[in-house]
Protein backbone atom coordinates (compact mmCIF):
# COMPACT_ATOMS: atom_id res chain seq x y z
CA UNK A 1 0.00 0.00 0.00
CA UNK A 2 1.34 3.56 -0.56
CA UNK A 3 1.68 5.68 1.99
CA UNK A 4 1.26 9.25 1.79
CA UNK A 5 4.28 11.40 2.94
CA UNK A 6 3.72 13.79 5.81
CA UNK A 7 3.65 17.57 4.48
CA UNK A 8 5.21 20.25 7.22
CA UNK A 9 3.95 24.02 7.49
CA UNK A 10 7.67 24.92 6.58
CA UNK A 11 10.68 22.72 6.46
CA UNK A 12 14.14 23.21 6.08
CA UNK A 13 15.42 23.10 2.52
CA UNK A 14 19.18 22.39 1.71
CA UNK A 15 20.96 23.82 -1.34
CA UNK A 16 23.81 21.38 -1.88
CA UNK A 17 26.87 23.66 -1.07
CA UNK A 18 26.49 24.18 3.00
CA UNK A 19 28.14 20.48 3.46
CA UNK A 20 31.26 21.85 1.42
CA UNK A 21 30.91 24.91 3.67
CA UNK A 22 30.95 22.72 6.93
CA UNK A 23 33.20 20.12 5.89
CA UNK A 24 35.80 23.22 5.27
CA UNK A 25 35.07 23.98 8.87
CA UNK A 26 36.23 20.34 10.31
CA UNK A 27 39.12 20.15 7.58
CA UNK A 28 40.89 23.59 8.97
CA UNK A 29 39.42 22.67 12.87
CA UNK A 30 37.53 26.05 13.04
CA UNK A 31 35.07 24.45 15.38
CA UNK A 32 35.08 26.62 18.15
CA UNK A 33 33.05 29.59 17.76
CA UNK A 34 33.93 32.14 15.36
CA UNK A 35 35.86 31.54 12.20
CA UNK A 36 36.12 31.92 8.42
CA UNK A 37 31.92 30.91 7.61
CA UNK A 38 31.16 33.25 10.64
CA UNK A 39 33.10 36.05 8.85
CA UNK A 40 31.75 34.94 4.96
CA UNK A 41 28.42 34.74 5.98
CA UNK A 42 28.02 38.15 8.19
CA UNK A 43 29.98 39.51 4.39
CA UNK A 44 27.03 37.60 2.31
CA UNK A 45 24.34 38.80 3.83
CA UNK A 46 25.81 42.37 3.94
CA UNK A 47 26.26 42.31 0.29
CA UNK A 48 22.70 40.93 0.12
CA UNK A 49 20.93 43.40 1.87
CA UNK A 50 23.17 46.43 0.80
CA UNK A 51 22.78 50.34 1.80
CA UNK A 52 26.00 50.18 4.13
CA UNK A 53 24.35 47.81 7.25
CA UNK A 54 26.16 45.71 9.46
CA UNK A 55 25.75 42.36 10.39
CA UNK A 56 26.41 40.54 13.48
CA UNK A 57 25.26 36.77 13.41
CA UNK A 58 24.29 35.42 16.63
CA UNK A 59 23.33 32.49 18.39
CA UNK A 60 19.17 33.29 17.39
CA UNK A 61 16.74 36.18 16.53
CA UNK A 62 15.79 36.45 20.20
CA UNK A 63 19.42 36.82 21.20
CA UNK A 64 19.47 39.73 18.49
CA UNK A 65 16.08 41.34 19.88
CA UNK A 66 17.52 41.49 22.97
CA UNK A 67 21.20 42.45 22.05
CA UNK A 68 19.37 45.43 20.17
CA UNK A 69 17.32 46.58 23.04
CA UNK A 70 20.40 46.29 24.97
CA UNK A 71 22.15 48.76 22.92
CA UNK A 72 18.94 51.00 22.88
CA UNK A 73 19.48 51.22 26.68
CA UNK A 74 16.22 49.81 27.42
CA UNK A 75 16.60 48.51 31.71
CA UNK A 76 14.53 47.75 34.38
CA UNK A 77 11.22 49.50 34.51
CA UNK A 78 11.55 51.01 30.83
CA UNK A 79 7.81 50.63 28.52
CA UNK A 80 8.45 48.98 25.26
CA UNK A 81 6.01 49.02 22.61
CA UNK A 82 5.84 46.19 20.51
CA UNK A 83 3.24 44.50 17.92
CA UNK A 84 0.97 42.31 19.43
CA UNK A 85 0.51 40.27 15.80
CA UNK A 86 3.36 38.44 16.39
CA UNK A 87 5.68 35.37 18.13
CA UNK A 88 6.21 35.40 21.39
CA UNK A 89 10.35 36.16 21.00
CA UNK A 90 9.27 39.31 19.64
CA UNK A 91 8.09 40.22 23.14
CA UNK A 92 10.46 38.03 25.32
CA UNK A 93 13.60 39.57 25.20
CA UNK A 94 11.71 43.39 26.76
CA UNK A 95 11.13 40.65 29.52
CA UNK A 96 14.42 39.95 30.05
CA UNK A 97 15.28 43.48 30.32
CA UNK A 98 13.65 44.07 33.04
CA UNK A 99 11.08 46.15 31.08
CA UNK A 100 7.38 46.08 30.27
CA UNK A 101 5.88 45.44 26.57
CA UNK A 102 2.79 47.47 25.58
CA UNK A 103 1.24 45.72 22.62
CA UNK A 104 -0.20 47.49 19.58
CA UNK A 105 -2.80 45.60 17.11
CA UNK A 106 -2.54 45.79 13.37
CA UNK A 107 -3.92 47.62 10.39
CA UNK A 108 -5.79 45.34 7.93
CA UNK A 109 -4.01 46.11 4.97
CA UNK A 110 -0.53 44.09 6.59
CA UNK A 111 -1.84 42.98 9.33
CA UNK A 112 1.49 44.68 10.95
CA UNK A 113 1.46 47.03 13.35
CA UNK A 114 -1.10 49.87 12.69
CA UNK A 115 0.39 53.45 12.97
CA UNK A 116 -2.58 54.96 14.28
CA UNK A 117 -2.96 52.62 17.32
CA UNK A 118 1.57 53.56 17.58
CA UNK A 119 0.49 56.68 17.64
CA UNK A 120 -2.57 56.83 20.65
CA UNK A 121 -0.24 54.70 22.44
CA UNK A 122 3.04 57.01 22.43
CA UNK A 123 0.72 59.95 23.15
CA UNK A 124 -1.57 58.25 25.87
CA UNK A 125 2.11 56.87 27.83
CA UNK A 126 3.77 60.35 27.34
CA UNK A 127 0.76 62.15 29.32
CA UNK A 128 1.25 59.39 31.70
CA UNK A 129 5.01 60.63 31.68
CA UNK A 130 6.23 57.06 30.63
CA UNK A 131 7.54 57.29 27.10
CA UNK A 132 8.64 54.40 25.87
CA UNK A 133 12.01 53.57 24.95
CA UNK A 134 11.54 51.69 21.89
CA UNK A 135 9.42 49.78 19.38
CA UNK A 136 9.48 46.47 18.32
CA UNK A 137 7.63 46.51 14.92
CA UNK A 138 7.19 43.15 12.75
CA UNK A 139 7.34 41.95 9.28
CA UNK A 140 5.26 39.04 10.22
CA UNK A 141 4.93 36.27 7.78
CA UNK A 142 7.16 38.36 5.12
CA UNK A 143 4.74 41.02 4.56
CA UNK A 144 6.66 44.33 4.92
CA UNK A 145 5.20 46.83 7.70
CA UNK A 146 4.06 50.57 6.89
CA UNK A 147 7.61 51.05 7.64
CA UNK A 148 7.45 55.09 5.83
CA UNK A 149 4.55 55.61 8.82
CA UNK A 150 6.03 53.68 11.42
CA UNK A 151 9.41 55.30 10.92
CA UNK A 152 8.13 59.14 10.95
CA UNK A 153 5.95 58.34 14.00
CA UNK A 154 9.48 57.10 15.97
CA UNK A 155 11.12 60.26 14.77
CA UNK A 156 8.30 62.64 15.97
CA UNK A 157 8.91 61.49 18.92
CA UNK A 158 12.28 60.26 18.94
CA UNK A 159 11.80 56.82 19.61
CA UNK A 160 14.09 53.92 18.72
CA UNK A 161 13.03 50.76 16.31
CA UNK A 162 13.84 47.51 16.06
CA UNK A 163 12.70 45.92 12.74
CA UNK A 164 11.77 42.18 13.54
CA UNK A 165 12.55 40.96 10.16
CA UNK A 166 12.89 37.49 11.38
CA UNK A 167 10.65 36.12 8.98
CA UNK A 168 11.11 38.73 6.26
CA UNK A 169 14.78 37.86 4.66
CA UNK A 170 14.38 38.52 0.87
CA UNK A 171 11.44 41.03 1.04
CA UNK A 172 11.32 44.74 -0.08
CA UNK A 173 9.70 47.99 0.95
CA UNK A 174 9.86 50.56 -1.82
CA UNK A 175 13.57 48.78 -2.94
CA UNK A 176 15.34 48.36 0.38
CA UNK A 177 15.26 44.80 1.96
CA UNK A 178 13.65 44.25 5.34
CA UNK A 179 15.81 43.98 8.28
CA UNK A 180 17.59 47.29 6.56
CA UNK A 181 14.78 50.27 7.22
CA UNK A 182 15.26 50.76 10.53
CA UNK A 183 18.14 51.46 13.91
CA UNK A 184 18.45 47.94 14.15
CA UNK A 185 17.32 44.75 12.09
CA UNK A 186 17.42 41.23 12.97
CA UNK A 187 16.68 37.98 11.10
CA UNK A 188 15.82 34.33 12.73
CA UNK A 189 17.70 31.45 10.58
CA UNK A 190 15.83 28.97 12.83
CA UNK A 191 14.87 25.61 11.29
CA UNK A 192 11.01 27.25 9.51
CA UNK A 193 12.67 30.41 8.18
CA UNK A 194 13.30 30.70 4.40
CA UNK A 195 16.81 29.59 4.88
CA UNK A 196 18.68 28.24 8.41
CA UNK A 197 21.21 27.75 9.89
CA UNK A 198 19.24 25.07 12.13
CA UNK A 199 19.24 27.69 14.57
CA UNK A 200 20.58 31.14 14.45
CA UNK A 201 20.02 34.63 13.72
CA UNK A 202 21.51 38.39 12.91
CA UNK A 203 21.46 41.75 14.18
CA UNK A 204 21.55 44.76 11.65
CA UNK A 205 23.31 47.87 12.78
CA UNK A 206 23.77 51.16 11.10
CA UNK A 207 27.54 51.34 12.02
CA UNK A 208 30.50 49.65 12.57
CA UNK A 209 30.77 50.68 16.29
CA UNK A 210 27.45 49.60 17.19
CA UNK A 211 27.85 46.08 15.41
CA UNK A 212 31.33 45.78 17.40
CA UNK A 213 29.30 46.58 20.62
CA UNK A 214 27.13 43.77 19.68
CA UNK A 215 29.66 40.96 19.20
CA UNK A 216 31.09 42.02 22.38
CA UNK A 217 28.15 41.91 24.13
CA UNK A 218 27.00 38.31 22.25
CA UNK A 219 31.05 37.13 23.35
CA UNK A 220 30.68 37.70 26.98
CA UNK A 221 31.84 40.93 27.45
CA UNK A 222 35.37 40.29 27.73
CA UNK A 223 37.39 43.73 28.07
CA UNK A 224 41.18 43.83 26.25
CA UNK A 225 43.69 42.08 29.03
CA UNK A 226 45.17 38.56 28.47
CA UNK A 227 43.17 36.89 31.82
CA UNK A 228 39.24 37.00 31.86
CA UNK A 229 38.35 40.76 32.54
CA UNK A 230 35.02 41.50 32.67
CA UNK A 231 33.25 45.10 33.02
CA UNK A 232 29.75 44.53 31.64
CA UNK A 233 27.40 41.41 31.89
CA UNK A 234 27.77 39.76 28.58
CA UNK A 235 26.40 36.55 27.17
CA UNK A 236 26.86 33.71 25.28
CA UNK A 237 25.45 34.54 22.16
CA UNK A 238 27.70 34.17 18.64
CA UNK A 239 26.78 31.80 16.09
CA UNK A 240 29.45 28.97 15.98
CA UNK A 241 32.01 28.75 13.27
CA UNK A 242 30.15 25.31 11.55
CA UNK A 243 26.41 26.73 12.01
CA UNK A 244 27.75 29.88 9.71
CA UNK A 245 28.76 27.23 7.09
CA UNK A 246 25.28 26.22 6.95
CA UNK A 247 24.69 29.51 6.10
CA UNK A 248 26.99 30.11 3.52
CA UNK A 249 25.33 27.38 1.47
CA UNK A 250 21.44 29.32 2.16
CA UNK A 251 22.65 32.57 1.19
CA UNK A 252 23.88 30.95 -2.08
CA UNK A 253 19.70 29.69 -2.70
CA UNK A 254 18.13 32.67 -0.89
CA UNK A 255 16.34 33.96 -4.15
CA UNK A 256 15.26 30.54 -5.40
CA UNK A 257 13.72 30.12 -1.62
CA UNK A 258 12.13 33.68 -2.29
CA UNK A 259 10.83 33.06 -5.75
CA UNK A 260 9.59 29.20 -4.49
CA UNK A 261 7.66 30.40 -1.56
CA UNK A 262 6.27 33.32 -3.77
CA UNK A 263 5.20 30.95 -6.24
CA UNK A 264 3.47 28.80 -3.49
CA UNK A 265 1.18 32.46 -2.80
CA UNK A 266 0.31 32.39 -6.46
CA UNK A 267 -0.79 28.69 -6.71
CA UNK A 268 -2.96 28.99 -3.32
CA UNK A 269 -4.37 32.40 -4.46
CA UNK A 270 -5.44 31.44 -8.39
CA UNK A 271 -6.83 28.46 -7.10
CA UNK A 272 -8.56 29.43 -3.96
CA UNK A 273 -10.00 32.99 -4.23
CA UNK A 274 -12.87 31.71 -6.02
CA UNK A 275 -13.79 30.65 -2.47
CA UNK A 276 -15.57 34.09 -0.95
CA UNK A 277 -15.29 32.92 1.74
CA UNK A 278 -11.34 32.77 1.86
CA UNK A 279 -9.13 35.93 1.94
CA UNK A 280 -5.81 36.84 1.25
CA UNK A 281 -3.39 39.87 1.98
CA UNK A 282 -2.40 41.46 -1.37
CA UNK A 283 0.96 42.96 -1.47
CA UNK A 284 0.19 46.98 -1.13
CA UNK A 285 2.50 49.39 -3.79
CA UNK A 286 6.03 49.27 -2.83
CA UNK A 287 6.12 46.16 -0.79
CA UNK A 288 7.41 42.99 -2.03
CA UNK A 289 7.04 40.22 0.64
CA UNK A 290 9.31 36.97 0.55
CA UNK A 291 5.32 34.90 1.21
CA UNK A 292 7.30 33.16 4.03
CA UNK A 293 3.83 31.21 4.58
CA UNK A 294 1.08 32.21 2.24
CA UNK A 295 -1.91 32.96 5.41
CA UNK A 296 -5.67 32.83 4.47
CA UNK A 297 -8.41 34.87 6.37
CA UNK A 298 -11.58 32.22 6.61
CA UNK A 299 -15.14 33.98 6.98
CA UNK A 300 -15.49 31.74 11.17
CA UNK A 301 -13.43 29.90 13.18
CA UNK A 302 -15.58 27.02 12.01
CA UNK A 303 -14.65 27.05 8.32
CA UNK A 304 -10.81 27.50 9.39
CA UNK A 305 -10.93 24.72 11.92
CA UNK A 306 -12.73 22.18 9.12
CA UNK A 307 -9.60 22.94 6.70
CA UNK A 308 -7.02 22.58 9.61
CA UNK A 309 -8.57 19.58 11.02
CA UNK A 310 -8.81 18.19 7.48
CA UNK A 311 -5.50 18.70 6.14
CA UNK A 312 -3.93 17.05 9.68
CA UNK A 313 -6.25 13.64 9.17
CA UNK A 314 -4.50 13.64 5.45
CA UNK A 315 -1.07 14.64 7.61
CA UNK A 316 -0.77 17.96 6.38
CA UNK A 317 0.10 20.24 8.90
CA UNK A 318 -1.64 24.03 9.00
CA UNK A 319 -1.14 26.07 11.77
CA UNK A 320 -3.78 28.90 12.85
CA UNK A 321 -2.56 32.43 13.20
CA UNK A 322 -0.54 33.70 15.80
CA UNK A 323 -2.10 34.07 18.97
CA UNK A 324 -2.25 38.17 19.61
CA UNK A 325 0.48 38.56 22.51
CA UNK A 326 -2.22 40.53 24.90
CA UNK A 327 -4.40 37.60 24.68
CA UNK A 328 -1.31 35.62 26.08
CA UNK A 329 -1.74 34.81 29.98
CA UNK A 330 1.91 35.33 29.97
CA UNK A 331 1.49 38.72 29.59
CA UNK A 332 -2.09 39.22 30.97
CA UNK A 333 -1.13 42.18 33.31
CA UNK A 334 0.60 44.19 29.72
CA UNK A 335 -0.77 47.29 28.89
CA UNK A 336 -2.49 47.02 24.80
CA UNK A 337 -4.14 49.29 22.75
CA UNK A 338 -6.23 47.09 20.47
CA UNK A 339 -9.01 47.32 18.17
CA UNK A 340 -10.00 43.72 17.40
CA UNK A 341 -8.22 43.15 14.22
CA UNK A 342 -5.40 40.57 15.31
CA UNK A 343 -8.00 38.51 17.52
CA UNK A 344 -9.88 38.46 14.87
CA UNK A 345 -7.10 36.78 12.64
CA UNK A 346 -6.01 34.83 15.36
CA UNK A 347 -10.12 33.24 15.07
CA UNK A 348 -10.25 33.26 11.60
CA UNK A 349 -6.88 32.59 9.96
CA UNK A 350 -5.03 29.77 8.63
CA UNK A 351 -1.10 29.10 7.70
CA UNK A 352 -0.78 26.74 4.58
CA UNK A 353 2.39 24.34 4.47
CA UNK A 354 4.28 27.00 2.52
CA UNK A 355 7.87 25.07 2.31
CA UNK A 356 10.27 26.23 -0.53
CA UNK A 357 10.49 22.47 -0.94
CA UNK A 358 6.59 21.42 -1.95
CA UNK A 359 6.26 19.23 -5.04
CA UNK A 360 3.26 20.16 -7.75
CA UNK A 361 1.53 16.92 -6.00
CA UNK A 362 2.40 18.15 -2.23
CA UNK A 363 0.22 21.75 -3.81
CA UNK A 364 -2.35 19.83 -5.67
CA UNK A 365 -3.03 17.28 -2.80
CA UNK A 366 -3.59 20.32 -0.51
CA UNK A 367 -5.53 21.96 -2.69
CA UNK A 368 -8.16 18.85 -3.61
CA UNK A 369 -8.73 18.67 0.23
CA UNK A 370 -9.68 22.23 0.56
CA UNK A 371 -11.72 21.78 -2.71
CA UNK A 372 -13.94 19.06 -1.12
CA UNK A 373 -13.92 20.60 2.41
CA UNK A 374 -17.38 21.01 2.66
CA UNK A 375 -20.25 22.59 3.80
CA UNK A 376 -20.17 26.39 3.92
CA UNK A 377 -17.08 27.15 1.33
C1 LIG B 1 8.50 37.20 14.30
C2 LIG B 1 9.61 36.45 14.96
N1 LIG B 1 10.42 37.12 15.79
C3 LIG B 1 11.45 36.51 16.38
C4 LIG B 1 11.71 35.16 16.17
C5 LIG B 1 12.84 34.53 16.93
O1 LIG B 1 13.80 33.95 16.16
P1 LIG B 1 14.65 32.70 16.72
O2 LIG B 1 13.77 31.51 16.71
O3 LIG B 1 15.79 32.61 15.78
O4 LIG B 1 15.09 33.07 18.10
C6 LIG B 1 10.89 34.43 15.31
C7 LIG B 1 11.08 33.01 14.98
O5 LIG B 1 11.35 32.10 15.60
C8 LIG B 1 9.80 35.09 14.71
O6 LIG B 1 8.97 34.41 13.90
Amino acid sequence: MLTKTKIYLSSPHMGGNEQKYVNDAFETNWIAPLGPNVNGFEDDIKSYLGFNNEVAVLSSGTASIHLALELIGVSKGDEVLCQSFTFSASANPIMYLGATPVFIDSEKDTWNMSPELLEIAIKDRIEKNKKPKAIVAVHLYGMPYKANEINAIAKKYDIAVVEDSAEALGSTYHDKACGTLSDFGILSFNGNKIITTSGGGALITKTKVLKDKAVFLSTQARDDAPHYQHSHVGYNYRMSNVLAGIGRGQMEVLDDRVAARRANYEFYKKHLSGFNTIEFVDEPAGSYSNRWITCIKTDSFETREKIRLTLLEDDIESRPLWKPMHTQPVFKDCLHFSDGTSEDLFEKGLCLPSGSNLTNDDLNRILEIINNTPPNL
